[in-house]
């Protein structure tokens, strides 16, 4: 949880850590080898006959030909391979050389979903669902293809574009799970040799996919909880798998697996993973979505589970959607009872029916004095009397929720509570304990310490109540989302939307419960929280919209989605976040995604590849730009646009420090698109508070007498009086029939 920001769960597994294999830097040790992503010029005038000459091509930069990990053919020009510094400075001094980075580890980070966004996916498994036509593909730990979320009861055969394949034995496959590969390099041995099954032995890469195109599955429960029926956000759609993952996944295996996604047709990408933040040249995930957005894919990535610190986002490109993640109005309920009678409502997915009623004495961890004991840490017990007791354990300490159950539990423990510290809030995760446990918010966990600190026998148990629905606040910003503002590029708001990723039920290869729990008859869902959920919510959503508007880029599917989000929760008031005080747009980016609007949002902000290459060229070299457009850019000779004219469907503004006495304003401009209503008329008007700023846009109506006819307009904003540093709101184009809202972020540096 509290991973550092290089290494980074994007789902808070609750019953696996991941051991991370970081590659043995070369520093002072030139004989070792390390992988290496080498990018290379496009040979102008050099069209490759085949895939195999590519590859020939690529050979030749390197010393024999063990060494190539991978050949990347459509979303990168150059390849991965193990190499030694020498090789790699031999290398670099090579004609048609561009950059090399070095390889780098990056980590995986419903029942109810589909009611709570306001989708009726029906009961019976035909019915007509969202997405038809429309391939998913989803880079993660592999999948689980026996399960009943992927299967294909009612399913078209795919799409005639489709040219992937299916690794995996027999009839795994089908029209639901239409393929499956492997490529992870260091499981596959290099190229040679029988594909290795994408067999996901972690989880994440099943419910990841499952959220976003599963099956419609009635009785999905975890350990009799949640109950209700699992189906994926676009039911219709079909589901490709690349394993990029086993304990980590290397960014050279990442490409790889976007590389294949985009030349077998995928229409969407779905990323749950992060690994450091970069800038976009030296990214190469970034480089490998700009190529897949060039192709018409649109691509979803997690923002990161590092908040709620300012400027914890990653995956921040603004080619592809960055997803924050936010609750649910659903509860798995476990009950604190003090014995001064105070209670506390908690969150745990185990919910024995043979807990003991009875009070325990109850004691806190770190009265044992050893190093990580607050926690829970493993070992942090020994020689501590916790036989029979409730034992309080801090959450975080980069130890999993479920491990420190599993500690108390050797220790002798009757239960676990969990308490918050103040940068959780009120969140509570509900997870599948090995022992009677409660997860409580800060305040609730500030007043049973209270409590202990109150009397000289302090006493307490836990009971169980099941699944609650209706909860409030709902959404909320979950205190691990990531937030903004965007340290790679200021002049774009990030993250750009939320969506469920607390407590999400979806399918999972193997029963999770204590050892002893029996093995329950039925398929097996588990319950996991992180933004890696969040993700591929929005990623079928984008392919129910894809599927609707199929000639609509990523980058009009991206508008539709944002200027149609929701900024209340569902009792009216603006999105709260884990403080329970109003989420700011670093947190919501332009709000909680609403699939019914989305699909038809009126107006979109479109954007082109060649306005991101222009754009690109206000940020970085010639040289750096070429390295992800993939062909040779001389910015010299391009009109760059900046942050301020990228027709992004949010505004953020920086005004320079002078500009408060100088009185000079800002000028955005933006284009849009009527995809609604002919004709129709749009109004604007702007949610800014008092004082914030000025701001006037012209033209004052938007007229649109043509289906897809476009129109400019420019906003002008001048420092209000108020003096604050950060000033947010929203511009709204108003109809008879739509509002298309752009969130709006002033920074005054
Ligand atoms: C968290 O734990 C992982 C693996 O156990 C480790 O690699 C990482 O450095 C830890 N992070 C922090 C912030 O301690
Ligand atoms: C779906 O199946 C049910 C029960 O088998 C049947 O009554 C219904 O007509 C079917 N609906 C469609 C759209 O085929
Ligand atoms: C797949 O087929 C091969 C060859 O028939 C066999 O050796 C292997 O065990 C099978 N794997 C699985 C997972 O069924
Ligand atoms: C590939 O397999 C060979 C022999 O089986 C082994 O020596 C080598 O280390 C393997 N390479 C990788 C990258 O796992
Ligand atoms: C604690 O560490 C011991 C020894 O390394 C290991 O056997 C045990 O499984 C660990 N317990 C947990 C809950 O991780
Ligand atoms: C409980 O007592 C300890 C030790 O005196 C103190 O550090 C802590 O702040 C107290 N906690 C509360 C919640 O009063
Ligand atoms: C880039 O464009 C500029 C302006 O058109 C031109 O002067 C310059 O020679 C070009 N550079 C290269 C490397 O082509």
């Amino acid at each position: 949880m509290e991973s550092s920001r290089s290494l980074l769960l994007l789902s808070l597994l609750p019953s696996l850590l991941l051991i991370l294999a970081v590659p043995a830097e070369a520093a002072g040790a030139d004989e070792l080898l390390s992988s290496f992503i080498v990018h290379v010029q496009p040979q102008e005038n050099h069209e490759f006959g085949t895939a195999d000459d590519r590859t020939s091509w690529y050979q030749s930069f390197l010393p024999d030909n063990g060494r190539l990990l991978h050949a990347y053919h459509h979303v990168a020009t150059g390849f991965a391979a193990r190499l030694t510094r020498q090789e790699l400075d031999a290398i670099s001094a090579m004609p048609g050389f561009l950059s090399a980075v070095p390889d780098r580890t990056y980590t995986v980070q419903t029942t109810h979903t589909p009611e709570f966004l306001g989708l009726n996916v029906g009961t019976q498994r035909n019915q007509s669902g969202l997405g038809a036509g429309v391939i998913i593909g989803v880079i993660d730990t592999g999948i689980f293809p026996d399960h009943p979320s992927f299967s294909d009861y009612g399913m078209p055969p795919p799409p005639a574009k489709w040219k992937g394949r299916c690794d995996f034995n027999g009839t795994a496959c089908n029209n639901k799970l239409i393929g499956a590969r492997n490529f992870v390099a260091a499981l596959n041995n290099g190229t040679s040799g029988a594909p290795v099954p994408p067999v996901d032995e972690a989880g994440h890469g099943t419910h990841t996919a499952s959220t976003a195109a599963g099956a419609v599955v009635p009785d999905a429960n975890v350990l009799g909880q949640a109950m209700g029926i699992a189906a994926g956000m676009a039911t219709r759609a079909h589901i490709a798998m690349y394993k990029v993952c086993t304990r980590g996944c290397s960014v050279s295996d990442i490409l790889a697996g976007i590389d294949a996604a985009v030349a077998d047709g995928c229409d969407v990408i779905s990323i749950s993973l992060g690994g450091p933040a970069l800038p976009f040249h030296q990214d190469p995930v970034a480089v490998a979505t700009f190529g897949a957005m060039e192709k018409g894919v649109f691509v979803s990535m997690a923002a990161g589970n590092s908040g709620p610190v300012e400027s914890s986002l990653l995956n921040e490109a603004p080619w592809i959607l960055t997803v924050a993640a936010s609750t649910m109005d659903r509860s798995i309920r476990s009950t604190v009872q003090l014995g001064n009678g105070m209670s506390f409502h908690g969150e745990s997915l185990y919910q024995p029916h043979d807990s003991p009623a009875l009070f325990s004495p109850l004691v806190q961890a770190d009265a044992s004095g050893k190093p990580l004991a607050e926690f829970c840490g493993n070992g942090s017990l020994d020689g501590f009397d916790v036989k029979g007791k409730m034992v309080l354990c801090e959450f975080g300490g980069n130890i999993s929720a479920t491990i420190k159950g599993a500690v108390v539990q050797s220790a002798g423990g009757s239960g676990m509570i969990l308490t918050n510290q103040f940068l959780q809030g009120y969140d509570t995760l509900a997870n599948a304990h090995v022992l009677p446990a409660s997860h409580v918010g800060y305040a609730a966990s500030t007043a049973i310490k209270s409590y202990i600190n109150s009397t000289t026998i302090p006493v307490a148990r836990i009971s169980f109540q099941g699944t609650v629905l209706g909860t409030s606040p709902a959404p909320s910003i979950v205190f691990f989302s990531s937030r903004g503002p965007s340290l790679q590029h200021t002049g774009i708001l990030k993250p750009d939307i939320t969506g469920p990723g607390v407590n999400v039920l979806a399918a999972w290869p193997f029963q999770v419960a204590p050892p002893s729990t029996p093995v329950l008859p039925g398929p097996t869902f588990n319950i996991i929280s992180g933004t890696s959920m969040s993700t591929p919510h929005l990623s079928g959503i984008a392919a129910a919209i894809k599927s609707k508007h199929p000639d609509w880029s990523p980058a009009a599917i991206k508008s539709a989605i944002m200027t149609t989000a929701e900024i209340t929760d569902r009792s009216g008031n603006p999105i709260l976040n884990e403080q329970h005080v109003a989420a700011n747009l670093f947190a919501t980016g332009a709000g909680h995604v609403n699939p019914t609007k989305a699909a038809d949002p009126g107006l979109v902000y479109d954007i082109t590849p060649a306005d991101y290459i222009s754009h690109l060229c206000s940020m970085y070299t010639s040289q750096e730009v070429s390295v992800i457009a993939r062909k040779l850019v001389n910015c010299s000779a391009i009109v760059a646009i900046d942050g301020n004219h990228l027709n992004y469907p949010s505004i953020a503004v920086t005004f320079p420090p002078s500009s408060r006495n100088s009185n000079a304003p800002v000028v955005v401009k933006r284009t849009v698109r009527n995809v609604g209503e002919v004709p129709s008329v749009y109004y604007p008007a702007v949610d800014m508070p008092d004082n914030g700023m000025y701001i006037e846009v012209f033209p004052h109506k938007l007229v649109f007498t043509e289906a897809n006819q476009e129109m400019d307009f420019e906003v002008v904003m001048w420092p209000g009086q108020s003096g604050a540093r950060l000033v947010q709101g929203a511009l709204r184009w108003v109809s008879e029939m739509h509002t298309v809202r752009s969130p709006i972020s002033v920074t005054f540096a």
